[in-house]
């Protein structure tokens, strides 16, 4: 099980820093959506070079022009790019093209998806590296958790890998730990806690023991 850390909120500065804090305790660094809306694709870059031996997901959420937005992260260096689950399945594959081209994966983004099971499967047809549940910040705020639909994928995947995000912390991370998910993604939980570096070391912890 990997860490993966989301940096969203946060300026690219104090992102470089916080990396440098927690890189030993993190596996995958994630350009947060709100990042690349800010910056583009030069936090991509940056962190590529300056931690080579990080993984990089760009966060990009794609949604139309699956091939060429995906191509604008990992011509930058992206070993992960994101689409959304709910757009169309040309889009989906023109993301899996584009990934096998560099080399790199393709995640599915599950938020707002309505029929996961049947989801899962048509993604798993296309070719797609992983599927992730999420439940976004919105959603977050009207009290919801990725907790009931990671239980759902976790029972109906079969090939892809699995991802999960959306106001997980240190106190909840072994309720999903228990899924055994293949990547728990933390933004808020590490980027926003008192003690970033403490929390990313408990999280750590946690999903390595
Ligand atoms: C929001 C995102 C976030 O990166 C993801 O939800 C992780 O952040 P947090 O742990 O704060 O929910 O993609 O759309
Ligand atoms: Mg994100």
């Amino acid at each position: 099980m990997k860490l993966q850390l989301a940096l969203d909120d946060i300026t690219m500065e104090k992102a470089v820093d916080l990396v440098e804090n927690v890189q030993e305790f993190i596996d995958v660094i994630e350009i947060g959506t709100p990042m690349v809306i800010e910056y583009g694709m030069e936090p991509v870059r940056i962190m590529k070079k300056r931690f080579p031996n990080k993984e990089i997901l760009a966060d990009l959420k794609i949604m139309d022009a699956g091939f060429y937005e995906a191509k604008e992260a990992l011509e930058a260096g992206a070993d992960y790019i994101t689409v959304l689950g709910v757009t169309d399945n040309l889009t989906i594959k023109g993301c899996v093209e584009a990934a096998k081209e560099y080399h790199a994966k393709v995640v599915v983004d599950m938020i707002c998806v309505d029929n996961l099971p049947s989801r899962i499967r048509k993604m798993e047809e296309l070719g797609v590296d992983f599927v992730s549940v999420h439940v976004g910040v919105d959603q977050q705020a009207a009290g919801r958790t990725p907790l009931d639909d990671l239980k759902i994928m976790s029972e109906c995947v079969t090939c892809a890998k699995v991802s999960v995000a959306g106001g997980i912390n240190v106190e909840s991370i072994p309720s999903y730990k228990a899924y055994n998910p293949d990547i728990v993604i933390v933004g808020s939980g590490i980027t926003h806690a008192k003690d970033s570096k403490e929390a990313a070391k408990a999280i750590h912890q946690a999903i390595k023991e």
